[in-house]
C-alpha cells in the first residue's frame, strides 16, 4: 500500500491554546483510517488540517508539514482550491444545499467548468449510484434535497463529495446524526467507496471503528497515543491508555 498523505511533526494552536501536539501520521491509498478518542481531543481539528479547512478559522496556526502525494499542501504556492477538489469532506450534520437533488450533485462539477448537460447527467447518475442512493431518488431528481430523510441527505452529501472526483474523502462523524438503519447503510457504503477513494473518518463509535476501518489512530488530549491496524488496536493495544479507552474503562 502506498502512502497518500503524511503528517509530519504537526503542532496546531487556536490562538494561545495548543490543540494538537507533535502529530505524525500516514494515510495509505484506498484505506479507511479512523480517528477515535474522547470528545475534544483534536480529531476534527486534525481532519480539517488535511484539506486546510482550518485556514478559515481566525487565530489558527500550524507548525509542521502535511503532504499529499509527497507535495506540501501548506506550501505558499499550493493551490487550495485544487486541494479541496482532491480532498473532499462530509460533515456530521447532513448539509444539502437548498436546491434540487440534481443540482446538489451538479453544482461542484459546474464550478469546475463542466457545462455539458449530458456530461452532468452522467456525473449525477454515477455519483448517486456510488453513494448507494440512486434507486431511491432517480424518479425525483428535481425535488428539493431537503425533502429527503436524514440518512438519504447524508448519502446525497457523500454523492456530492464524490461528484468532483476527489482522491481522499474526509468524514467527520458522518453517522452520528443518523438512525441505526441509515448508519448501517453508510458503513456498508464506506466499504465500496474505499475501492475508489481513500477515506479518513472521525467516529466516537468504537464498534463502528472496528467494523469499517483498516487502521485506527487513537487520540487523547491533542496527542496521537497509538496508531495501527484495527485488529492490533482492539486486540493487542501497545499503550495502556488505548486499552483503557477501547475497553470502555476511560472517559
Ligand atoms: N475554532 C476553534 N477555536 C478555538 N478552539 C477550538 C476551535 N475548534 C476546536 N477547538 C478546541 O480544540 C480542541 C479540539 O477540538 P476538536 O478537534 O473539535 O475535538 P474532537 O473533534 O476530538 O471532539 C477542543 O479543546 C476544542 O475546544
Ligand atoms: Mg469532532
Amino acid at each position: 500500500m502506498d502512502e497518500k498523505m503524511k503528517v509530519l511533526d504537526l503542532d496546531l494552536f487556536y490562538n494561545d491554546f495548543q490543540a494538537l501536539f507533535d502529530i505524525n501520521l500516514q494515510v495509505m491509498n484506498n484505506e479507511i483510517l479512523s480517528f477515535i478518542g474522547p470528545s475534544g481531543c483534536g480529531k476534527s481539528t486534525l481532519l480539517k488540517c488535511l484539506n486546510r479547512m482550518n485556514d478559515l478559522v481566525m487565530g489558527c496556526k500550524i507548525d509542521g508539514k502535511i503532504t499529499l502525494d509527497g507535495e506540501d499542501i501548506y506550501a505558499k504556492s499550493y493551490d487550495v482550491n485544487k486541494l479541496r477538489k482532491r480532498v473532499g469532506m462530509v460533515f456530521q450534520q447532513p448539509n444539502p444545499f437548498p436546491m434540487s437533488i440534481y443540482e446538489n450533485i451538479a453544482y461542484g462539477p459546474k464550478t469546475h467548468n463542466i457545462k455539458n448537460k449530458r456530461d452532468l447527467d452522467e456525473i449525477v447518475e454515477s455519483s448517486l449510484q456510488k453513494a448507494a442512493i440512486w434507486d431511491e431518488v432517480k424518479d425525483k431528481l428535481k425535488k428539493n434535497a431537503l425533502s429527503l430523510s436524514g440518512g438519504q441527505q447524508q448519502r446525497l452529501c457523500i454523492a456530492r463529495a464524490i461528484a468532483i472526483n476527489p482522491e481522499v474523502i474526509l468524514m467527520d462523524e458522518p453517522t452520528s446524526a443518523l438512525d441505526p438503519l441509515s448508519t448501517g447503510k453508510i458503513e456498508e457504503l464506506t466499504q465500496e467507496l474505499k475501492k475508489d477513494f481513500t477515506i479518513v473518518i472521525v467516529t466516537h463509535n468504537m464498534q463502528q471503528a472496528s467494523r469499517i476501518s483498516d487502521r485506527i489512530a487513537f487520540f487523547l488530549n491533542g496527542v496521537i497515543v497509538e496508531q495501527g491496524p484495527t485488529l492490533d488496536i482492539f486486540q493487542n493495544p501497545k499503550n495502556e491508555k488505548t486499552e483503557r479507552y477501547i475497553t470502555g474503562r476511560f472517559g
